[in-house]
C-alpha cells in the first residue's frame, strides 16, 4: 500500500476566482486542533526530520511547491505538493522531511492535536526502533 495518501479538495470557485473550504470530519478525516503554515523558506533548506506518535497532519501546498519525502520504517516515497486542490496525508509514525522548497511555497498543515514536543521523535534509529517494534507486535 502507498505511502502516499493524497485527498482531493473540492472546487468552490466561480468566474470571480477560486476558493477551498477544509473542514474537519468531511475533507478533512480528523478533528482539526492545530493549522500552523510554512513560509518564505530559504532556498536549500529542508525541514520536518521527524515522526509522530499519535499526531495525523494534512498537508496542502496553497502557493508555490515543496518536495516531501515520506518513511514507515520499511519503504519510503516522495512527492510533489503544488496544488491548493491537493492534500497529503500523513498518518502517526511516519518519518517525514519536507525538500526542495519553492521561494514562493507557502504550506499550510493541519493538526488533529495541539503542539506536544513529546509526541515527536526526532532521532531516525529511534524511529526505526519503534517502526519495528510497533510492526511485530501486530
Ligand atoms: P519544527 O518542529 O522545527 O518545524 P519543522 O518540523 O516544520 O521543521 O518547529 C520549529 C519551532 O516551532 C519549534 O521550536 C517548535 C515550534 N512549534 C510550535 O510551537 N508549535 C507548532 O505547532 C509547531 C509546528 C512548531
Amino acid at each position: 500500500m502507498s505511502l502516499i495518501k493524497l485527498i482531493d479538495f473540492p472546487s468552490l470557485g466561480d468566474q470571480r476566482g477560486s476558493l477551498v473550504a477544509l473542514e474537519s470530519d468531511s475533507s478533512i478525516p480528523f478533528d482539526i486542533k492545530r493549522v500552523y503554515y510554512i513560509f518564505g523558506t530559504q532556498q536549500g533548506v529542508a525541514r520536518g526530520f521527524h515522526a509522530h506518535k499519535q499526531l495525523k497532519q494534512v498537508a496542502v501546498c496553497i502557493a508555490g511547491k515543496c518536495r516531501i519525502t515520506l518513511d514507515n520504517g520499511f519503504k519510503k516515497e516522495e512527492i510533489y505538493l503544488d496544488s491548493p486542490f491537493k492534500g497529503l496525508l500523513i498518518g502517526d509514525m511516519v518519518w517525514r522531511e519536507m525538500h526542495d522548497f519553492s521561494k514562493d511555497c507557502v504550506l499550510l498543515v493541519l493538526a488533529s492535536e495541539h503542539y506536544d514536543e513529546s509526541d515527536y521523535i526526532r532521532d531516525y534509529s529511534t524511529f526505526i526502533n519503534f517502526a519495528h517494534i510497533t510492526e511485530n507486535k501486530i
